[in-house]
C-alpha cells in the first residue's frame, strides 16, 4: 500500500485544524509533522504543545519527523504527546540503537533518516530494527525546495538492501515531491510519500486527489 503523508509545514497555521481535516477527508492517510530545532538544521518550527492540541482533534496516523540535534533527549516525550511514528536523524546522534529502543519502549514506529549528503550503506546495519526508513530528497530545513536528482538512486539503493535482506521496511521521501516526479518516486521503491508545497498550495483537496491517483489508492 502506498502513503501520503502531508507535511504540515506549509499549511497555514492560523487554520491549520480545518486544513488537516482536509487531507483527512481527502484520503491522505498519514499526517508528516516537521519539528526543527534551529540546531540540527537552521530553522525552528513548532514542538510538543502544537502536537498535543492537534492530536486532540485529529485521530490521523501522526508521523513526526524531527530534525533535532541528540534526538534521544525527546524521543519518548514525542510519543506521549502523540506521535504513532518518530523518525529520527543518523547523523543527529551517536546513540542510534538507543534512541530506537526509546520509541519502541513507548509502543510508536520507528522511522530513521538520512540527508542528501549521507550514504546508504551508513543506515543499512540499522534496518532490521526500524519500520521506516527516510531518504531526504532535500537538506532537511525548509519546505518548498527543488527534488535533488540524484536521491532517486538512493531510493533505489535502500530498497535494494531491504529485499535483500527479506525485511519489510517501508521507504519514505520527503522534499521537493509532487505529481511532476511521484511516479518515479514510486518507480524508485518509495511508498510513503511526504508533500508539503504540492498538497497544501492551492486547491488541497485537489492536489491530494490527484496524488493518491498517481499512488494508485484513488
Ligand atoms: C524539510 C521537511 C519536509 C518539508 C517538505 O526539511 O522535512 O517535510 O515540509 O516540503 P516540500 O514538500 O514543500 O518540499
Ligand atoms: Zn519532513
Amino acid at each position: 500500500m502506498n502513503i501520503l503523508s502531508p507535511s504540515i509545514l506549509a499549511a497555514d497555521f492560523a487554520i491549520l485544524g480545518k486544513q488537516i481535516n482536509e487531507v483527512h477527508e481527502a484520503g491522505a492517510q498519514y499526517l508528516h509533522i516537521d519539528v526543527m530545532d534551529g540546531i540540527f538544521v537552521p530553522q525552528i518550527s513548532f514542538g510538543m504543545p502544537v502536537i498535543t492540541s492537534l492530536r486532540k482533534s485529529s485521530d490521523m496516523f501522526f508521523d513526526v519527523h524531527i530534525m533535532i540535534d541528540r534526538p534521544e533527549r525527546y524521543a519518548a516525550e514525542f510519543v506521549d504527546c502523540g506521535a504513532d511514528m518518530v523518525t529520527f536523524h543518523l547523523e543527529a546522534t551517536e546513540q542510534v540503537v538507543e534512541t530506537i529502543g526509546i520509541i519502541r519502549a513507548k509502543g510508536a514506529k520507528v522511522g530513521i533518516s538520512i540527508k542528501p549528503g549521507t550514504p546508504v550503506a551508513d543506515v543499512v546495519p540499522y534496518l532490521p530494527l526500524v519500520d521506516m526508513v527516510l531518504i531526504m530528497t532535500v537538506e532537511p530545513g525548509y519546505g518548498g525546495q527543488s527534488y535533488i536528482p540524484y536521491c532517486t538512486d538512493k531510493v533505489k539503493e535502500v530498497r535494494r538492501a531491504i529485499t535483500e535482506q527479506g525485511l519489510t521496511c517501508d521507504v519514505q521521501v520527503d522534499g521537493g515531491i509532487g505529481t511532476d516526479n511521484l511516479q518515479m518516486v514510486l518507480e524508485a521503491g518509495a511508498n510513503m510519500i511526504v508533500a508539503g508545497s504540492a498538497v497544501f498550495k492551492n486547491n488541497i483537496t485537489e492536489n491530494v486527489t490527484n496524488m493518491l491517483k498517481i499512488m494508485g489508492e484513488k
